[in-house]
């Protein structure tokens, strides 16, 4: 095949990834915006490179006119979570999307490989619309905890160097460390409830705090900077008793000292 043509064959597969991970990096913000905890940590995404192409092609004995038949993984997403309860939810979110459609599932968590390898895959259709009009292609998508893709990338890395020959000995240290990540998981869940109450409060409190410092640079345009300066100053001295409940309280007041100055300037548009 010329290059050009390869080009063009992975071209919708380049939008996929591209709009996939614009996708679900929004979910990711939608979750932050609601207050609410996000089951995605992070997304990746990559396209097959045309020699892992050819590769998988010949290992798998695949005519090249059945690639885009044959092959759900020129297309790939990986999302990563912190437990592994949130993988189920990562798949309930996109079994309730509309522009993906979940085509096939392989449990590798339930059903470790043999290497020690946990991940759980789905294989998505997904319509990119292109020149020559909508197009349905298969993408893979790779959901693990971050303690999974720690070991994969690990294992993966010495699988490239040894091929098919890794000594016995490394073996082995991958398969215990497999059963290391396993047990590491299991405690991380154990915890899970008390790391998302920390996890949640360090974010409100940055989104305090965000919002107070954003109140008090407007009130700077509307009140006089003697004010301002005593606000900010109460600001500090509250921020420094490290009590979230009296920065909530303080975030009130600051709330309605403002309002009252938008309702003043309200009333003054008026009267002009
Ligand atoms: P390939 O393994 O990609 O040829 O596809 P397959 O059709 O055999 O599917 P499989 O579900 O076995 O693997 C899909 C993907 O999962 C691979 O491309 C890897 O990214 C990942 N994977 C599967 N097995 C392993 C493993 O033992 N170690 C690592 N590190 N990754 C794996
Ligand atoms: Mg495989």
């Amino acid at each position: 095949m010329e290059i050009q043509l390869w080009r063009q064959i992975l071209c919708p597969y380049e939008l996929a990834v591209k709009e996939l991970t614009v996708k679900f990096n929004h979910l990711i913000k939608e979750h932050h915006e609601k207050d609410l905890y996000s089951p995605i940590t992070q997304v990746m995404g990559r396209v097959k490179s045309v020699t892992s192409i050819l590769d998988k092609l010949q290992r798998k004995n695949i005519p090249l006119d059945k690639l885009e038949e044959e092959i759900d993984d020129i297309a790939g997403i990986r999302i990563i979570c912190q437990f592994v309860e949130d993988i189920a939810k990562v798949e309930e979110l996109i079994r309730g999307r509309s522009d993906m459609e979940i085509v096939s599932v392989k449990d590798y968590i339930h059903h470790i490989k043999p290497s020690g390898y946990r991940s759980y895959h789905l294989i998505i259709a997904y319509t990119v619309e292109t020149l020559q009009g909508p197009k349905k292609i298969h993408a893979e998508i790779q959901i693990r905890t971050m303690a999974m893709d720690f070991w994969s990338t690990i294992e993966h890395s010495l699988q490239y160097k040894y091929k098919a020959n890794m000594p016995e000995h490394i073996r082995k240290r991958l398969s215990n460390a497999a059963d290391a990540i396993v047990a590491l998981d299991h405690e991380m869940s154990s915890v899970r409830s008390d790391i998302m109450d920390a996890q949640n409060s360090s974010m409100t409190n940055l989104k305090l705090v965000e919002d107070i410092l954003n109140n008090i640079e407007n009130l700077y345009r509307v009140s006089n900077k003697r004010e301002v300066s005593k606000i900010q100053d109460e600001f500090y001295r509250i921020y420094q008793m490290n009590d979230m409940e009296q920065l909530k309280h303080f975030h009130r007041q600051l709330d309605i000292i403002s309002e009252g100055y938008r309702a003043q300037a309200v009333t003054t548009d008026f009267e002009e």
